[in-house]
């Protein structure tokens, strides 16, 4: 039978080699704080609780973060310690019969499929306690794995204490736990450290062995995943791992990269296959990108579904909009907030969209500004048209009927319409509705002055003379 299970995340530490007034806990990776990363991974456990430890200083940020009913936190008093934060939960989780998995909140890189497989070794061997291993490449920081000459793990040593010959030790603790809550008791046989003052839960392992209880220290996987950040460095380092893991998720599913170090992919951003993505390309949170598209260099695309067999051309942004299939668009483009760009439409060089719907097939190659427009299919849309859509104080609609040409250099005074299959006439200001079918052109005419340069030119001889 599946044992229950409670998640708790230690995040009440002081975090003081971050120098940073941010809790530590909400530093970004990627753009997202790094206690998401836990919290998510955990997630695959589905554990029926999940209770954060936050201190006194760094609650209200936290909690403010997180603010999920379905998250509890209990609060630490003082930082003394991983062993005495863990000892804080016994309140919030009194009447819980299970496991507690614990976690630290800065240990980001954690997979669940490692938690998973923690869990399972847990359960299988029945044991109380069960503490989760890496072999490290250095060592540093992290506190080592001692074991007997039969291989039996029953000490962690803290970097601090350690003597010479455990400090070669590569096996250390990821601060990942597995333990009953039958132990929760146990927390307070644990002494206080002299060297930092502090209750180690490292200690828990000495204590039960002591107690001849079931514990086990189990080697996990990759190193990476286990990365606890404590500077700005490592957050660095955390952040350049996270970043390469997703990029290297996406091209298991057939998304090429011309250079794969040089992309920014959001954790919740999803591609299709056949996609294929230059450098310098920016995927913010909130995007959806279809297969077969083509992202061209310095792209930065947040928020926007995008549909199949899409071209975005260089140095284009696109905020929280909507572009359906075989879209061209760039390059130095920028859709705005509430772009929707039909099938087929193409939006070309210094081209600016804004709260508009553009409809199948049409054009905008060339320096143009349409807000707030409603633009029918198969519209010719002239260089340098502009939809004049604010009158200093509000908006206001422009709506272009189906097959409608717009001559180069017109503006479109909102509020109007032009209806279907009109034409606008080069350099026009339309002030007023177009109907069906109609030409509008507002320009004055053109006037032809004979010989007017030669004379020009005779007069300003003349007073060159004169000076
Ligand atoms: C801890 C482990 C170490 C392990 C390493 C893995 C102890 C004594 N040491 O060291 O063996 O190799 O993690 O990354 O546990 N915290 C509290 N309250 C406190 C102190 C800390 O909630 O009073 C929280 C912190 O917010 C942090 C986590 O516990 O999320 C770990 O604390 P930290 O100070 O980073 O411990 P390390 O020195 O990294
Ligand atoms: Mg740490």
């Amino acid at each position: 039978m599946r044992r229950r299970v409670a998640a708790v995340v230690l995040a009440a530490g002081e975090g003081t080699r971050m120098r940073s007034r941010t809790p530590k806990v909400l530093h970004r990776l990627n753009g997202i704080p790094m206690i998401d990363y836990v919290l998510n991974a955990v997630g695959v456990l589905r554990p029926e609780r999940t209770v954060v430890v936050v201190g006194r200083n760094n609650s209200r940020p936290i909690r403010e973060h997180l603010g999920d009913d379905a998250l509890r936190f209990a609060l630490q008093n003082r930082p003394l310690g991983t062993a005495n934060a863990l000892y804080s939960v016994r309140k919030v989780l009194k009447g819980f019969d299970g496991d507690l998995l614990v976690l630290c909140g800065d240990t980001p890189l954690i997979t669940a499929e490692t938690l998973s497989l923690f869990s399972i070794k847990h359960r299988r061997a029945g044991n109380l306690l069960s503490i989760l291993s890496f072999t490290a490449t250095d060592p540093t920081g992290y506190g080592r794995i001692i074991r007997d000459s039969r291989g039996r793990a029953c000490m962690i040593r803290e970097e601090r204490d350690a003597g010479r010959d455990e400090l070669n030790i590569k096996e250390v603790n990821s601060g990942i736990y597995l333990l009953s809550s039958e132990l929760l008791p146990l927390l307070r046989s644990i002494r206080r450290n002299v060297k930092k003052g502090e209750y180690y839960l490292t200690d828990l392992l000495d204590v039960a062995c002591r107690r001849g209880l079931r514990a086990s220290v189990y080697r996990g996987g990759d190193e990476k995943e286990f990365v606890g950040i404590n500077t700005k460095g490592e957050l660095l380092a955390a952040q350049a791992i996270i970043r390469e893991r997703t990029v290297r998720s996406w091209v298991e599913r057939e998304v090429e990269f011309m250079d794969e170090k040089r992309v920014y992919i959001a954790p919740d951003v999803v591609i299709g296959p056949g996609t294929f993505v230059y450098p310098d390309v920016y995927l913010e949170g909130g995007t959806l990108i279809g297969s077969g598209c083509t992202i061209y260099p310095n792209v930065r695309i947040r928020d926007c579904k995008i549909g199949d067999n899409v071209e975005v051309r260089d140095s284009s942004v696109l905020e929280a909009s909507e572009v359906e299939d075989n879209v061209i668009i760039g390059p130095f483009a920028r859709l705005r907030p509430g772009s929707r760009l039909s099938q087929s439409v193409r939006i070309g060089n210094f081209v600016e969209i804004k709260n508009s719907s553009i409809g199948e097939g049409t054009k905008a190659q060339h320096l143009s500004y349409i807000g707030d427009a409603e633009v029918g299919r198969d519209v010719n849309i002239g260089a340098g048209t502009i939809t004049c859509n604010y009158d200093g104080i509000r908006k206001h609609k422009t709506s272009v009927g189906n097959g409608v040409f717009v001559g180069s250099d017109s503006q479109l005074v909102a509020p109007v319409t032009v209806n279907d299959g009109a034409y606008i006439g080069a350099g026009s200001t339309i002030t007023g509705d177009v109907p069906s079918g109609a030409l509008a052109v507002s320009r004055c005419e053109q006037r032809n002055v004979k010989g007017w340069v030669k004379r020009r030119m005779r007069k300003n001889k003349k007073l060159k003379t004169k000076t």
